[in-house]
């Protein structure tokens, strides 16, 4: 059997899967059984932001397993402590603690959990279009009926309102909202950038009703947007939720949290959270994003994609969307085609929604490959 074979006969059919066996990468180029080259504008949907097969984290992964792979957080361990302390430091405002987890969804399930212990309240409000992750706490706060009707019924006192619509959200809270939980750049949603206005705003709600902010940066950080978190350029969040590139592709889920946060002992913990050998990769990545100056390069490289995107005319194209290396391509009809030619030009790409080409390039983009990138987009939409 072909390796699609075997995957579609041996794992539920959940994914919609494009044509192509990826067996290697290095830097922003992927490389498909064949031996084919494709440039990288997905970065596994934000995961590669330091890009692919990068020595300093494969050689801290690889000693820290031979010295300590795994120990439990009821025992401390110095990587892991060096980590959080690392996480406080480059955090924004007073987000000094960290709870440890493995993926997106996770962190955000713990912010809601630790959002209701804190405040003894129950509803969170999340926004229309907003993606959060698909385990159930998660999943009742992303947007999306065709997401969430099959496992009805959700987890009660989640809320949705319009984003970056404060009469709507404002109208919205109650004395018995915990927390509002947002993303200052929606991904999934079609890369839609929220105003900052909007966000010190719910900033000032939130403060005058007891609410907490939750700011859900799973997809916006590690540099993506051209800070290391993407809030620093809009608010300072109660917790801030991370996973993807945190450790440099080595799964990894964290929630960042200030001082309003109280959790009893017990109530939230996970057996992989914080393990030695992620703490040690998410360690490199860190030393990798500042030795190579990636939030720089983001800011200066998605500078000049956007520049060079608005150059394509194209019938075809609504808007241009983007900030740092976080692209977004609104067409004026359904995208899924485009996406597919091209990849058959060696361009992977991701959609968000039915009509946005998204592109989420590893940092370590070089121009030369952007301006590839640009040239088979002309060529795909261009009039
Ligand atoms: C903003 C945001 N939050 C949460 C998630 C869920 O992360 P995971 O797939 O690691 O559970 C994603 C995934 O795309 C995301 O973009």
């Amino acid at each position: 059997m072909s390796i699609q074979q075997l995957e579609q006969t041996y794992e539920l059919a959940v994914y919609p899967r494009r044509d192509i066996v990826l067996v290697r990468g290095r830097g922003a180029r992927l490389f498909d059984e064949n031996g084919r080259e494709y440039i990288d504008c997905a970065a596994n949907v934000g995961v590669s932001n330091i890009g692919h097969g990068n020595q300093t984290v494969a050689r801290a992964v690889h000693d820290q397993y031979l010295t300590l792979g795994n120990c439990y957080s009821m025992f401390y361990s110095p990587v892991r402590a060096h980590l959080a302390q690392k996480l406080a430091s480059l955090a924004p405002g007073n987000l000094n603690r960290v709870f440890f987890c493995n993926s997106g969804a996770e962190a955000n399930e713990a912010a809601i959990k630790f959002a209701r212990s804190s405040t003894g309240r129950q509803e969170i409000i999340a926004a229309m279009r907003g993606f959060h992750g698909k385990t159930m706490g998660a999943l009742a706060a992303t947007w999306g009926p065709e997401y969430q009707k099959p496992f009805a019924p959700m987890l009660p006192g989640l809320k949705h309102v319009p984003y970056n619509n404060l009469a709507k959200l404002e109208a919205a809270l109650g004395d018995n909202t915990a927390a509002v939980l947002l993303e200052v750049v929606q991904g999934e949603g079609g890369v839609r950038i929220g105003d900052k206005g909007y966000f010190q705003k719910v900033r000032e709600v939130c403060d005058a009703q007891g609410v907490l902010l939750i700011i859900d940066e799973v997809q916006t950080g590690f540099g993506r947007t051209g800070t290391l978190f993407a809030c620093e350029q809009f608010v300072e969040p109660d917790m801030l939720c991370l996973a993807k590139s945190l450790a440099g592709g080595i799964p990894m889920g964290a929630v960042l949290c200030n001082d309003r946060i109280n959790v009893p002992v017990k109530s939230h913990t996970s057996t992989f959270g914080g393990n030695p050998t992620a703490c040690a990769a998410a360690l490199a990545s860190m030393e990798v994003i500042e030795k190579e100056g990636l939030v720089e390069k983001s800011r200066a490289r998605g500078k000049y994609f956007l520049q060079e995107l608005g150059r394509i005319e194209s019938n075809k194209i609504r808007e241009i969307r983007g900030l740092g290396l976080m692209l977004g391509i609104e067409l004026k009809e359904k995208a899924g085609p485009y996406v597919q030619q091209l990849m058959e030009k060696g361009i992977i790409v991701l959609l968000a929604g039915a009509t946005v080409i998204r592109l989420l390039p590893p940092l370590v983009i070089t121009r030369e490959e952007i301006d590839r990138v640009v040239a088979a987009l002309k060529d795909t939409l261009g009039d």
